[in-house]
């Protein structure tokens, strides 16, 4: 089996941040979200895997130079360019040669599981089905694509983002196809948004009656991480699972409690409390100062004074702030600096689309 991973889109919901980047590469405990997705793909025994990127140089090369060959996963990874973001349908129907005749897994670039996808890929395998969807139940439902099942747990539809739901449980971005469904894809119409759905296309299996789609409901917790408060989430979600591991230097007066990860040329200075979990990436200067739980800080950044917490900071940043920073998400190259000796007031130098809450 191949994998398919999209890592087109806009990500219009977590401006600034992608403006530039992808939103699949936001870290998430110093780590971007499409590592997590490769490695369920590799876990799950499926190697040969295709990226969907898009849809500017800038940002199809940042990719690249990100993930590279898939060597690092003894992996082999072939990007495959979507001309617009037409849909999740569209950017599947782009991967039409590489597929060729064998089945394959779609898993949505922004996606995080945490049991993985192997038992569902051995389930697909042996039932033999024409598509196969993943489900959790979701309080808002209408924010996702949903299934409706009938009494025996059978799938009778799905809906995209419906106004009133059938049911609470929401289409995972984690599906398998077998080739049928490019020809599928072809007879669809873009939806009321304007683009070519997924979850049209599984509809139209489920509604020929002529072919099997397997539900599987997970259980465990996942995340799309569409927003930034879903990013803080699934943040918090994986940090929990955090181990200690120090390969930095401590300075003494200084207090860890917890799970703390501290890479390489990193320090934590005399007078710094860190309660974990929160992972500290390489050459980082951190304190005096107090890093709360749940906490990720990338490389090359240095944090003195205030206070921060339940927060990720990407990296190459610099915070010399006397306040508490909770619940944010920073981007990299960021400078936040008070000067106590100016006079009382805020300087700011920020993009379009950013949120300051004072
Ligand atoms: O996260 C689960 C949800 O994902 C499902 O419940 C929905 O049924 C499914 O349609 C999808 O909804 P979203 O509105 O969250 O999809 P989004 O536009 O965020 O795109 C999902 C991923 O696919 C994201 O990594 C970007 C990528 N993508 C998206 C489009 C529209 C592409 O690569 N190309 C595209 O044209």
């Amino acid at each position: 089996m191949k994998g398919l991973i999209l890592a087109g889109g806009l990500g219009t919901r977590l401006r600034p941040l992608t403006h530039t980047g992808p939103k699949q590469l936001i870290p998430i405990a110093n780590k971007p979200v499409l590592f997590y997705v490769i490695e369920d793909l590799v876990e799950a025994g499926i190697t040969d895997i295709g990226i969907i990127v898009g849809y500017t140089e800038e940002r199809i090369n940042i990719v690249k130079n990100t993930v590279g060959d898939g060597s690092r996963w003894d992996a082999k990874i072939t990007y495959i360019e979507q001309d617009a973001p037409r849909g999740i349908a569209h950017a599947v129907s782009c991967a039409r040669e590489f597929m060729g005749d064998e089945p394959f897994v779609v898993y949505l670039g922004d996606n995080i599981l945490k049991s993985g996808i192997g038992n569902f890929v051995n389930e697909f395998k042996n039932l033999g089905a024409e598509a196969g969807i993943l489900l959790s139940p979701v309080p808002d439902p209408q924010k996702y694509g949903v299934a409706q099942l009938d009494d025996k747990g059978v799938v009778i539809d799905v809906k995209e983002k419906p106004k009133i739901p059938k049911s609470d449980l929401a289409l995972i971005g984690v599906y398998m196809f077998t080739p049928r469904i490019f020809k599928v894809i072809e007879t669809l119409k873009p939806s009321w948004r304007g683009e070519y759905e997924i979850t049209d296309a599984i509809r139209s299996i489920i509604l020929s009656k002529k072919y099997k789609v397997i539900s599987h409901i997970v259980t465990d917790w996942w995340d799309d991480t569409g927003t930034a408060e879903a990013i803080l989430h699934a943040n918090h979600l994986i940090l929990s699972d955090l181990k200690y591991k120090i390969e930095g230097a401590i300075e003494e007066g200084a207090k860890l409690i917890g799970n703390i990860e501290l890479g390489q040329d990193s320090i934590i200075k005399n007078g710094t409390v860190v309660r974990g979990p929160v992972i500290i990436g390489k050459n980082c200067k951190i304190g005096p100062g107090y890093i709360g739980p749940y906490t990720s800080i990338g490389d090359n950044t240095t944090i003195i004074g205030g206070e921060v917490e339940s927060s990720i900071i990407i990296g190459d940043t610099r915070i010399e702030f006397d306040k508490k920073i909770v619940d944010s998400l920073i981007g990299r190259y960021t400078s936040i600096v008070s000067k106590n000796s100016l006079p009382k007031g805020y300087r700011f130098i920020i993009g379009e689309n950013s949120e300051i809450q004072l």
